[in-house]
């Protein structure tokens, strides 16, 4: 049986962090320092430059994730992109990625769009096209430019967000890899974080920016967080000790917490990225999982849990031994 494994992991990050009090001074924020870490755990964020779209993040990202896994951009068949701030309506992020990459040989390339929770989808999908023996080379790329679509008058979520991205190389193997992924959607709660705005004639029709009703999303996150850590650790007839590492979506520190204890997890198992980055949207769980790689703290043949929700409303996890 075939079956996929994560063999590369790569990350970028735009410019200097921003701190909080740069925030608050340069936009003009009703806001302080103390609110933001103590409401979200957030002291810091990047925020790309206006001629920086997600694919030239993703770019970075993912030669990074190519080189720590030893491969040339030639050998990549599947190029999957979670955005929801593409560079354009089209073509796709993943198609200009792979113009920039230089992956001429015809591989697919095509960008999923479930928000916050789109890293964990894209993931699970590319994992179906390796065990269907369609695809051997997959780049999983998380890159978003979320600065762009913030109302920066809305303090209530323009602080939250940051932009960045991560990339994973999956590869098809005899061992898995990826033990478990789940992705689920409930789209009548499509209002509750959304952009609901569209181009008609060249112009915004509707609201362009990020809406968020937060204490309605906090609820909701928590709860199918916890829902679909037990779906994976059941399909893979695991429990949460078996865990090494979670990796969830950073959102809020607050969530990532309530989260832990709900699964049961000891807190310094949760990988925590969110008080420098921020809520990077899709790109979270990648930049996390590099970070944690990176450093040494996830190590061969550890499980680590992956898992995200967002906008849709969409919620996913990978279940995945390293
Ligand atoms: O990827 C998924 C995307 N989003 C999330 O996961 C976010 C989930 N939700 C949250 O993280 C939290 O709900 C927030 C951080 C967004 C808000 O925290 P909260 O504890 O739910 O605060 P709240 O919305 O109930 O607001 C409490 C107060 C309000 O003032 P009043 O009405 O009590 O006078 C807000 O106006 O805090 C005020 N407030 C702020 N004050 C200073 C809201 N934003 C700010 C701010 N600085 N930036």
């Amino acid at each position: 049986m075939i079956r996929a494994r994560i063999t590369g992991t790569g990350s970028f990050l735009p410019g200097d962090p921003v701190s909080n009090e740069a925030l608050i001074r340069d936009r003009g924020l009703d806001s302080s320092d103390e609110w933001i870490v103590e409401r979200t755990g957030i002291r810091s964020r990047h925020l790309a430059p206006a001629n920086v779209a997600s694919s030239d993040l993703a770019l970075e990202a993912a030669r990074r994730a190519l080189a720590s896994a030893g491969r040339a951009a030639g050998d990549v068949d599947l190029i999957i992109v979670a955005t929801s701030t593409p560079d354009f309506v089209f073509p796709s992020t993943a198609t200009l990625l792979q113009a920039k990459l230089g992956v001429h040989n015809g591989a697919a390339a095509f960008d999923v769009q479930a928000v916050c929770s789109g890293f964990a989808f894209a993931l699970a999908t590319a994992e179906k096209f390796l065990r269907s023996g369609s695809h051997r080379c997959a780049l999983v790329v998380g890159a978003e430019v979320f600065s762009r679509i913030l109302d920066w008058k809305d303090r209530g979520t323009c602080v939250l967000f940051g932009d960045g991205a991560g990339a994973v190389v999956l590869e098809a193997a005899d061992d898995p890899g990826i033990l478990a992924t789940a992705i689920h959607a409930d789209g009548r709660h499509h209002g509750i974080l959304s952009v609901p705005g569209h181009l008609c004639g060249g112009q915004p029709i509707g609201d362009p920016l990020l809406r968020m009703d937060g204490q309605a999303v906090f609820k909701f996150a928590v709860r199918v967080l916890a829902e679909v850590a037990a779906e994976v650790l059941g399909a893979a007839s695991m429990a949460p000790s078996d865990l090494d590492w979670l990796i969830p979506h950073q959102a809020n520190i607050r969530i990532l917490q309530a989260t832990g204890r709900k699964i049961g997890l000891a807190p310094e198992k949760c990988v925590v990225t969110v008080d420098r980055h921020g809520n990077t949207s899709a790109a979270s769980i990648p930049l996390a999982l590099d970070e944690a790689v990176r450093d040494g703290r996830i190590r061969a043949g550890q499980t680590v849990l992956m898992e995200g929700v967002g906008g849709g409303f969409t919620w996913g996890a990978v279940l995945a031994r390293f």
